[in-house]
């Protein structure tokens, strides 16, 4: 049986195979759950990688800045799952202006622009799922340590601080309704959003030798096996906690 077994989740943030989102999906499914995806933009494309799966599931759509697509999303959601045990929140996207060595004439509409789709989606998010999560459930975020200003990482980095605050509050409002809101904080993965940061190849170069127990940064399963972790029965009382899945990175000095 697996840590799964009977589980309903919804993964956001599939874009490619690269993904974490499709490494959550694909070993969701093999661990037993029954999930939804929902997918951003050209929704064909998140088809056809959803085609790679197991089970192909149901994709639906979902900007995180359009407020009509967050109010729809439980009925919509509710049409192929009779509620949700879990939910994924693997969504981040800064304008170039944000990243890159950038960070002193970033502009602020491109800075709200990365907070709105990086940050707030995380609370816009948990909120348009509650309705389906009467029994509780685990809502999980992807999040890059935020405890530290990183070469190129810029405004992104501020969102993910902002995004670990977020997950706390979260936390202490949803405790009441039994669902926990956790964190893992990866290590550099070379997906999409990795690829548009300038100069990402900074990490890539440092990281596997900094890592105590090495790092691979194409190999998203390990932070995917930490998502559905948090979301298994074997965290009960967790919550509002970051778990890093980095090699050890964030433990070592210099
Ligand atoms: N790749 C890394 O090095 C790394 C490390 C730590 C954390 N993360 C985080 O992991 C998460 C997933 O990123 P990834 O690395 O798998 O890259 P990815 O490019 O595969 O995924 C990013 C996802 O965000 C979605 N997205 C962007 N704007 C959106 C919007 N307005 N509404 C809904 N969805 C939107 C994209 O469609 C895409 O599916 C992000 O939060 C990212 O910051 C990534």
């Amino acid at each position: 049986m697996g840590i799964l077994e009977g589980k309903r989740l919804l993964v956001t943030g599939v874009l490619t195979d690269a993904s974490i989102a499709f490494s959550v999906a694909k070993l969701a499914q093999e661990e037993g759950a029954t999930i939804v995806l929902t997918g951003f933009g050209r929704l064909s494309l998140v088809e056809r990688i959803a085609k790679r799966l197991p089970e192909p599931p149901p994709v639906i759509e979902l900007d995180v800045q359009n407020t009509e697509h967050l109010d729809s999303l439980a009925d919509r959601v509710g049409e192929h799952l009779d509620g949700l045990d879990g939910v994924v929140h693997s969504i981040g996207f800064a304008p170039q202006s944000c990243l890159g060595g950038n960070f002193l004439n970033t502009p602020w509409e491109d800075v709200a622009t990365a907070l709105h789709v990086s940050t707030y989606s995380f609370k816009s998010l948990a909120v348009a799922c509650l309705p389906l999560m009467k029994e509780g459930g685990a809502i999980v975020g992807l999040d890059f340590d935020a405890t530290k200003a990183w070469p190129v990482y810029d405004w992104m980095g501020v969102a993910k601080a902002g995004l670990e605050s977020c997950a706390r509050y979260l936390a202490r409002d949803l405790g009441k309704h039994g669902v926990r809101v956790n964190l893992v904080a990866a290590g550099p993965l070379r997906t999409m959003a990795a690829k548009s940061i300038p100069g990402f190849k900074e990490f890539e170069d440092s990281w596997p030798e900094k890592a105590p127990l090495g790092w691979d940064l194409s190999d998203t399963v390990p932070a995917a096996k930490a998502c559905l972790a948090l979301m298994s029965d074997w965290f009960p009382a967790t919550t509002g906690e970051i778990v890093h899945v980095d090699g050890g990175v964030h433990a070592i000095g210099a």
